[in-house]
């Protein structure tokens, strides 16, 4: 493990999650380096959040590629290339085959209450729309140990939110996130300070 830790960023879209970890580690809360930021989509901007603060930034297309075994097999050469220590899914909304050499060391977060409102098709704010139409009183994120199905590995830590009589899934997005920025970079710290062990689908946070 390097010190601070080395971290790959995989995203599709906006990269809000990106730019919470660049935040954080200008700010001192975050102790890591992003190695390496991996795109699913060309256009999509957290590309551009990434080259602005010159972390070097590549495309790798689903469509591109004739497997998910080879679309997996390229984006982990990337994170092997830049030698990361942990892989953050942060938006990424492709399913990977993940490689033997990254076993239990890929993250993901997702918007809602695992094993609530998850699995393939729920991101962003159809998680919340879902959750909101289930009348739930109660929600919010989820980190978890990534492994070859969608939102299913061995989860490290959930924030609840409040849902209110008045909320949009836009207002429960932004109440969502404001917890996820905080689970994120605590959930990686606790992974940095080798503090994880996971048994079965439970990980147990050791105390320093
Ligand atoms: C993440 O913060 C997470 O809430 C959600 O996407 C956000 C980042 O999206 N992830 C999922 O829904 C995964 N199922 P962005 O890059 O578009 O800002």
């Amino acid at each position: 493990m390097h010190d601070p830790i080395r971290l790959a960023v995989l995203l599709s879209g906006n990269g809000t999650t990106l730019q919470n970890f660049l935040d954080r580690i200008a700010d001192g809360i975050l102790r890591a380096e992003i190695a390496v930021v991996v795109s699913s989509k060309a256009e999509a901007f957290g590309l551009t959040r990434a080259r602005r603060a010159n972390i070097p930034a590549f495309v790798v297309e689903r469509k591109s590629c004739s497997s998910r075994e080879v679309f997996s097999e390229r984006i982990f050469g990337y994170c092997r290339e830049a030698d990361v220590d942990l892989v953050c899914l942060a938006g990424f909304l492709q399913l990977l085959h993940i490689p033997d050499d990254f076993r239990n060391r890929v993250l993901n977060i997702h918007p809602a209450l695992i094993p609530a409102f998850c699995g393939k098709g729920y991101h962003g704010l159809a998680v919340h729309r879902a959750a909101l139409e289930r009348g739930v009183k109660v929600s919010g994120c989820t980190v978890h140990f990534a492994d070859n199905e969608y939102d299913h590995g061995p989860i490290v830590t959930q924030r609840v939110v409040p849902v209110l009589d008045d909320d949009t899934p836009e207002s429960l997005a932004a109440r969502v996130f404001a917890a996820e920025c905080e689970a994120y970079p605590q959930a990686i710290q606790w992974f940095a300070q080798g503090r994880l062990r996971i048994e079965g689908q439970r990980v147990r946070v050791m105390t320093p």
